[in-house]
């Protein structure tokens, strides 16, 4: 057997570990690992490199992916898929580990039709796959989020401002509603519990009432253009306050011991299930269980976060 590992779609801190526990794992079982750079497209234009244990060695550790990743559009498409197929059988791969979010799974499902054996590990910050508790990346951007935060709420204090902060996660509120929890926001607004401006204004100007004159409101990238936000609130409140994206810095930066961690159970659990000669299947962590479920149960499984938002009501 011979394994192909890519890492696609946004890197995320502890892609790194994924790629270091399947490639040690793989070893330890002598199998031979191939690292496609580039996502998908390294798979059409013939990008591999032989990955051993002295190449992933020290790279748990280091935030982004040593692969590389991309975004590859003609992968898309149908002829994009079987030349990537074609490429996996001149190599003689015939088992792939996938590593990347909602949309790398879709490719992933759709190479696992095409007769290759595939297994998704799940790499994205914005924690968005429903099926897993928690996705590889999600707990180093939370504490990054929440360390800039701290920064932003020292400046806030000393000057009696509030400040709009932006935060990733495409169309998941994760980062924003784990920070509220984590003590980091006084107002959230998140794609999935969305506030309108007077909402925002409404508890705001509560909260400045009852004599907080520095107030953080988190808000969800996406949901609305923050400067209109910013601009509305000074208009309507006769107030003056900030706005903060914090950007990509959010995804860069050593991984935490938690997702290290996390990524090498799953990375070697990937291993293990494809030499059990299962394909189709994504790997994730449910109460404290590592746990694979096939393609068809990504989105399905309703992990709603209802508890997390009644538990926002009573801190903020
Ligand atoms: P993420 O995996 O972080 O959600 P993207 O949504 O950008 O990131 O997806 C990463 C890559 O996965 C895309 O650039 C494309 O190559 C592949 N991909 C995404 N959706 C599909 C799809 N429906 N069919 C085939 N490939 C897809
Ligand atoms: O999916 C990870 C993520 O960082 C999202 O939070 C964000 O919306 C998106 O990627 C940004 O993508 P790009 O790197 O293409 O600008």
């Amino acid at each position: 057997m011979k394994i192909g590992i890519l890492t696609s779609g946004g890197d995320a801190p502890g892609m790194n570990a994924a790629i270091r526990a399947v490639v040690k794992s793989a070893s330890y079982n002598n199998i031979e690992v191939l690292g496609i750079k580039y996502g998908y497209k390294g798979l059409i234009d013939e990008e591999l490199i032989k990955l051993d244990n002295s190449i992933v060695d020290n790279i748990s550790e280091k935030g982004g992916t040593i692969l590389k990743t991309a975004r590859c559009s003609e992968f898309m498409g149908e002829k994009g898929r079987r030349k990537a197929v074609d490429t996996l059988n001149k190599f003689g791969i015939g088992s792939v580990v996938v590593v990347g979010g909602d949309g790398s799974f879709k490719g992933a499902e759709k190479l696992s039709k095409l007769g290759i054996k595939v297994i998704g590990l799940p790499g994205t910050i914005d924690n968005d796959l429903a099926y897993t508790d928690y996705c590889i990346g999600f707990d180093t951007t939370l504490n990054t989020v929440l360390e800039c935060i701290g920064k932003i709420k020292d400046t806030d204090a000393s000057h009696e401002k509030t400040t709009i902060v932006e935060v990733m996660g495409r169309y998941c509120g994760d980062l924003a509603l784990y920070s509220a929890l984590a003590g980091g926001g006084d107002i959230i607004s998140t794609s999935e519990r969305k506030l309108d401006f007077d909402t925002i204004c409404d508890k705001l100007s509560k909260n400045i009432s009852k004599g907080k004159s520095d107030n953080l409101i988190i808000i969800t990238e996406r949901i609305y253009d923050i400067r209109e936000l910013q601009e509305y609130i000074e208009r309507k409140l006769n107030i003056s306050i900030r706005n903060t994206v914090l950007g990509f810095i959010q995804r860069g930066g050593n991984p935490s011991a938690f997702d290290r961690i996390l990524a090498s159970k799953m990375g070697i659990k990937a291993v293990e299930l494809l030499i059990e000669n299962c394909t189709g299947r994504v790997v994730g962590i449910r109460n404290n269980k590592i746990i694979d479920v096939g393609f068809n149960d990504v989105n399905n499984i309703n992990t709603n976060k209802d508890r997390e938002y009644e538990l926002l009501n009573m801190l903020l």
